[in-house]
């Protein structure tokens, strides 16, 4: 009998060669029952990153970490169930907003999402925030909570795609995370593992995003919807523009404070639209409505207090304090410490580069140095202007909530390092770059 030894598997990937399905999947499951450690689990991520991984590599990568674990089934739920996943960016806190206002328009979420990433933000994170809250559900406590509530976030944890958990952690300490097939697994593991009748993916472009420009998010969309029609499961994209912070909060309690005020209606801007948008599209896809009028739906259940009244409802059955979405300035944790974002320059924001901003609120204690930290709920930046903006010299572009002085000028001088002021008028970036509507399925 032969022993197998994950040191072929990594020299194979180094050697550009294109592994087997069952040598893939073997790695995975192999890494993800704690047989072979992190550092071969690194090398073997690292290789993938540079050589690639191709369609049935990616597949293979994705059914593995499915059968790491448990899936998630609803049975008669009476209505659509619906999943939403963005692959990461800045101040994107739309899955807090499109889990309770799909649920108040009819539809059922049940979602798995992911911690923070790199610069990016993670939900799982921004939830925990909320005092209470856990994101560790059984696979039946989800079914059950999207049975009761209409909506459900939860986390991959040791039965559900804990391949994708161990992976995602290791990548985001090992800077093996901007890789398409790498997300493409990694997001779509958690989507399959799911039965939901439709799956909604925003896939972000821009300098927040992992793909910085829309032609390699497009690579993205399509490894993505490859896996997705691969499992005959619907599925629906868009390229999303990243190329500065989507709302205004880049933290974790900052961005829960802010989707707070979206729910609640008070708050306009592109947070709003773009979870107006993917609303509007999960009606059109799910119940044949007309997306003018879905989006009018939308905008209507975040303005008279229905979306908001779910998100309470979500976060009770999760054990959170639902009082935070009447007062979250008393319910979640404030940093010491709040600057005001002072602009050094006059001029038109031209550009923003997010993922500097991304790092800046990271290196705050927003975000993970290592693998497994705690991230500190309480700091981040909050940064309002918008691309195309104008802005003055001295005057106020936001905060910065932070634990030391020290630190607040270090994450405000690293945010006025990310932004390009222009003299002229500059024109705001679309907000999607590009719409795959969902076709195919079950
Ligand atoms: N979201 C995920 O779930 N995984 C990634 O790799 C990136 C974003």
């Amino acid at each position: 009998m032969t022993t197998w030894d994950p040191r072929g598997t990594i020299a194979a990937k180094r050697e550009r060669q294109t592994l087997p399905p069952d040598e893939v999947e073997r790695f995975v499951l192999a890494y993800a029952m704690g047989e072979i450690g992190d550092g071969p689990a690194a090398a073997f991520l690292m290789a993938s990153l540079l050589n690639g991984l191709d369609d049935e590599e990616t597949l293979a990568m994705t059914r593995a970490m499915i059968a790491s674990g448990d899936t998630v089934t609803f049975g008669d739920l009476g209505r659509p169930a619906v999943d939403k996943h963005s692959t990461g960016g800045v101040a994107d806190g739309v899955t807090l907003v499109f889990a309770p206002l799909a649920a108040s328009l009819g539809l059922a979420v049940a979602k798995l999402s992911g911690r923070g990433l790199g610069h990016t933000g993670g939900t799982l994170d921004k939830l925990e925030s909320i005092p209470g809250l856990r994101t560790d559900l059984e696979p039946d406590r989800i079914a059950q909570q999207v049975h009761e509530v209409g909506c459900a976030v939860a986390a991959q944890s040791s039965r559900l795609v804990p391949a994708d958990g161990a992976l995602y952690a290791l990548r985001d300490a090992t800077a093996t995370v901007p890789s398409v097939p790498l997300i493409a697994a990694s997001v779509m593991s958690k989507k399959l593992a799911v039965a939901s009748d439709l799956i909604l993916l925003d896939v972000k472009a821009g300098s927040g995003a992992f793909m910085k420009d829309p032609a390699r998010a497009r690579s993205l969309a399509e490894a993505c919807l490859a896996l997705a029609y691969g499992a005959g499961r619907p599925c629906g994209v868009a390229i999303t523009d990243m190329s500065q912070p989507l709302g205004e909060a880049i933290g974790n309690a900052l961005d829960i404070n802010e989707a707070v005020q979206v729910l609640r209606g008070s708050r306009r801007g592109l947070l709003r639209d773009l979870s107006i948008w993917f609303a509007a599209r999960a009606l059109e896809a799910t119940g044949g409505i007309h997306f003018d009028e879905a989006s009018a739906r939308a905008a209507t259940a975040l303005d008279d207090g229905s979306a908001s009244e779910r998100f309470a409802r979500m976060i009770e059955a999760q054990g959170g304090d639902p009082r935070v979405t009447e007062d979250p300035g008393s319910v979640l944790p404030r940093a010491p410490l709040v600057v005001p974002l002072l602009a050094d320059r006059t001029g038109i924001l031209g550009a923003v580069d997010a993922e500097g901003i991304g790092m800046a609120s990271s290196a705050l204690g927003a975000g993970r140095v290592r693998k497994g930290e705690q991230v500190d709920p309480a700091v981040g930046i909050v940064f309002r202007p918008k691309i195309g903006d104008r802005i003055d010299a001295k005057e106020p572009l936001g905060e910065i909530h932070a634990r030391s002085r020290d630190a607040a000028e270090l994450a405000s001088k690293r945010t006025l390092e990310a932004l390009t002021v222009a003299e002229d008028p500059v024109e705001p970036p679309p907000l999607i770059h590009g719409w795959f509507p969902p076709e195919g399925g079950r």
